[in-house]
């Protein structure tokens, strides 16, 4: 596996696979790998002759009281884990050589990213998809595979795509959960053991919510509000939005049907976890 650190160097070699007839596959992440960056690894592997996985903590998806600072890095162990999954090249570039002057460009999707996460962290996609679209423009990707669990980016994602004619396949890869089904995410290191145990709640409100769509329960106000009563059960959980919505436009939903989602975004003590599941669907364990 090659690490690379420059544009230039990145993009001279996507140059070179492409006139080699050799398709990219990208999985761009912000390191501190586990299971889920792993299986979204092995994913990209079977869309493309070589994976190339972009590792950088994007500042300016940051918010001014976010954790940009202790936002957790370990280069050589995800450098290990990437190499044993058999990824062709780690892209790795520092903030300089990302922006060597603060950007005065932004790609905005606007509507897909106004709601929902968008309400408490302004700005967050317009990083998001900034970051997205140089990544693309530097690696051209045939495929780029992104986590279900970040639902609300994935969709502002695609639409990017879509808008600015990137023949780039955006493939979801499903939320990879914990044994007690708390969705994987870099930042459940951040939980005490305290709020570890509170975080599966999340999860249970989705199976309850599950269960009472396959009772015949579609009104939107009946569940959310089951749904708040299992989350603030537990003390040290902090509601930021319960919402179900259209799992294409996002649009609020008041009835559910085949394509309402169920998506939630909670403080557990100083740690911000979000969580989905669409409500028809069966999973396993849920
Ligand atoms: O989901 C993430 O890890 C990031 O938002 C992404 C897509 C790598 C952009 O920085």
């Amino acid at each position: 596996m090659e690490i690379i650190k420059t544009l230039n160097r990145m993009s001279a070699w996507a140059k070179a696979q492409e006139k080699s007839a050799k398709q990219i596959s990208l999985v761009p992440t912000m390191g501190s790998f586990h299971e889920g960056h792993l299986r979204l690894m092995r994913r990209a592997a079977e869309l493309a002759d070589l994976v190339v996985v972009s590792l950088f903590v994007n500042p300016i998806q940051f918010g001014p009281a976010e954790d940009l600072t202790s936002y957790p890095r370990n280069m050589e162990r995800d450098a290990a884990l990437a190499r044993e999954e058999g990824v062709a090249v780690l892209f790795a570039p520092d903030q300089e050589a990302m922006y060597p002057d603060p950007p005065l460009t932004r790609v905005v999707v606007s509507g897909l990213s106004a709601g929902l996460c968008g309400l408490t962290r302004p700005g967050h996609f317009d990083g998001v998809c900034t970051v997205v679209a140089k990544l693309f423009n530097i690696v051209r990707p045939a495929a780029a595979v992104f986590g279900e669990k970040d639902y609300q980016q994935l969709a502002v994602i695609r639409r990017m795509a879509m808008d600015l004619n990137w023949n780039i396949d955006i493939v979801a890869h499903p939320i990879v959960r914990d044994d007690d089904g708390l969705a994987l995410s870099s930042r459940n290191r951040y939980l005490s053991p305290d709020e570890r145990q509170s975080a599966p709640a999340l999860f249970k409100a989705i199976k309850v919510a599950r269960k009472m769509v396959r009772g015949g329960i579609i009104d939107a106000d009946r569940l959310l509000a089951e749904v708040e009563t299992i989350i603030n059960m537990h003390d040290n959980i902090e509601i930021e939005y319960l919402s179900i919505i259209d799992c294409e436009n996002l649009q609020v939903k008041t009835r559910i049907d085949k394509r309402s989602l169920l998506a939630m975004a909670v403080r557990i003590g100083g740690t911000r976890l979000i969580d989905n599941a669409m409500l028809f669907e069966e999973t396993e364990g849920a």
